[in-house]
This record gives structure tokens, C-alpha cells and sequence, in this order.
């Protein structure tokens, strides 16, 4: 599977939506997450995102996010068409510690 990771958080472009073969992808709040049990790993997903916050699970040390994007898949409301991202979501590109002080689900 391939998961969303911390970067997505308040950038939330949502360009992965519109390209999944699946629909595979769940939001939240502030941030998308991918449903571990219905992405089939097609990788379509990872290019498009301008946040580069898409990596395939065999990537080392995604166990935390994995977990996220699962847990998260349980609950939130699935998503298919992209809207407007966040007016400030490049001011969020790269700035560290997003998870600890900004997720929001
Ligand atoms: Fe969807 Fe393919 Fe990305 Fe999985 S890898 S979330 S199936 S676009
Ligand atoms: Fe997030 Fe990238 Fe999609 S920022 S909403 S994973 S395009």
C-alpha cells in the first residue's frame, strides 16, 4: 500500500484524489489519508503530489503513518474530487513537527 505522510498536513492539495483508480483516499480535517485495505498499490498517487507526502509502505520507518492512514480509514469520510487547497498550504511545505502541533483529525 502507499500512505499519506506528514507533509500533507495543512498543504492538503488534494491533486491525489482526482488520479486514483480506486478512491481510495479519506479526509480528514487537515490532511488526506489512503484506506491500507483498498489501495492497490498502483503508485499513480505519488507523483502528483505537489507535498511529496505520498510513499509506498516499503519505504523504512512509515510503521507511525502506516498506523495513521489505517486508524483514519475507519472514520473519515471518503473523497474523490478535489477542491481548493488551503490559500497558505506552501507557507506548510517542509516545515517540520506538523504532526505534534498541527494534525487535526
Ligand atoms: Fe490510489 Fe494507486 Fe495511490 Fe493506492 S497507489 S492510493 S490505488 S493512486
Ligand atoms: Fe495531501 Fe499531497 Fe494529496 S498534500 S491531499 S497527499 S496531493
Amino acid at each position: 500500500t502507499y500512505v499519506v505522510t506528514e507533509n500533507c498536513i495543512k498543504c492538503k492539495y488534494m491533486d491525489c484524489v482526482e488520479v486514483c483508480p480506486v478512491d481510495c483516499f479519506y479526509e480528514g480535517d487537515n490532511m488526506l489519508i489512503i484506506h491500507p485495505d483498498e489501495c492497490i498499490d498502483c503508485g499513480v498517487c505519488e507523483p502528483e503530489c505537489p507535498a511529496e507526502a505520498i510513499k509506498p509502505d516499503t519505504e523504512p520507518g512509515l510503521e507511525k503513518w502506516l498506523k495513521l492512514n489505517a486508524d483514519f480509514a475507519k472514520s473519515w469520510p471518503n473523497i474523490t474530487i478535489k477542491r481548493d487547497s488551503p490559500p497558505d498550504a506552501k507557507e506548510w511545505d517542509g516545515v517540520a513537527d506538523k504532526f505534534e502541533q498541527h494534525f487535526s483529525p
